[in-house]
């Protein structure tokens, strides 16, 4: 496999395979979400998705009941989400200069804080990011995201594998580069066009963030916030977390 950038961020071929293939994880966090959100008697609002993806939970929330706007830098993955929760409000758009409106809870799910995709992604601008959620959160509103943080590509710091499906296959390989703290994925998809199969290739580089760091950070805008090992029943491998905060009421 060639480490040939390009300049795709989830292209129409990648974000197809990631929304029929790599569901799980946004499927899990909207019942992580939906159960936080019971437990804090909230059954009606808006959340906001920040690298809403192909909206996979925005549907799930949507038909919960709560109202859903979505922000993706994807211009692919914003048409699947327009497609599928027609009712939402989706924007092609980084998720550094998002707008946010009156929100009961906030979500970015699938590492969408790590990416380098917008090349001003920084812990300062992140923090930016966090005191604006922190003002558009009602009372008692909550914030579920998740990050990747050293040792995210396991103890070799390089991890490869592939997964096919009768109409595509995606090859990817993850380096870690750990004096930078950063990774780097190569990603290969060959999908099906008719009798032939269409070669793409991506490169992905995300900047790795220890959870102690996003916990300080919650910690200095307001909020209150704790390390989650799981989304309901899927389980964060080392290297991986989720984080739930909550605004104050
Ligand atoms: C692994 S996917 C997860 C998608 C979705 N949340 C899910 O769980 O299915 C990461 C998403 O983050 C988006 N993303 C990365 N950087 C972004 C940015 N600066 N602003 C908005 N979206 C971004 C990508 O385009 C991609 O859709």
């Amino acid at each position: 496999m060639t480490a040939r950038p390009n300049k795709l961020a989830y292209g129409p071929d990648l974000a197809f395979v990631h929304d029929t293939g790599f569901g799980g994880l946004a499927l899990a966090a909207a019942q992580e979400l939906l159960a936080q959100l019971g437990q804090a008697r909230q059954s009606a609002g808006t959340i906001i998705d920040l690298g809403c993806g192909s909206g996979i939970l925005a549907e799930a929330v949507s038909a919960a009941g709560f109202s859903i706007v979505g922000f993706d830098i994807s211009k692919a993955m914003i048409a699947l989400a327009r497609a599928r929760v027609p009712r939402g409000e989706f924007h092609h758009e980084s998720f550094l200069s998002a707008r946010l409106p009156a929100a009961v809870a906030v979500v970015a799910i699938g590492e969408v804080f790590n990416y380098l995709f917008d090349r001003k992604n920084s812990d300062a601008q992140l923090q930016r990011v966090l005191r604006r959620v922190h003002r558009a959160l009602v009372p008692g509103g909550i914030l579920l995201f998740d990050i990747a943080g050293p040792g995210r590509a396991g103890p070799e710091g390089m991890r490869q594998g592939f997964t096919e499906t009768e109409d595509w296959a995606c090859l990817y390989k993850a380096e870690e580069d750990k004096a930078h703290k950063t990774l780097t994925r190569s990603i290969t998809t060959f999908r099906r066009r008719n009798e032939s199969y269409h070669r793409e290739h991506e490169v992905h580089r995300l900047r790795l963030i220890e959870p102690r760091d996003a916990i300080a950070m919650l910690k200095t805008v307001g909020f209150r916030a704790r390390i989650v090992r799981k989304y309901a029943q899927f389980v964060f491998p080392p290297g991986w977390c989720g984080i739930l905060a909550k605004k104050p009421v």
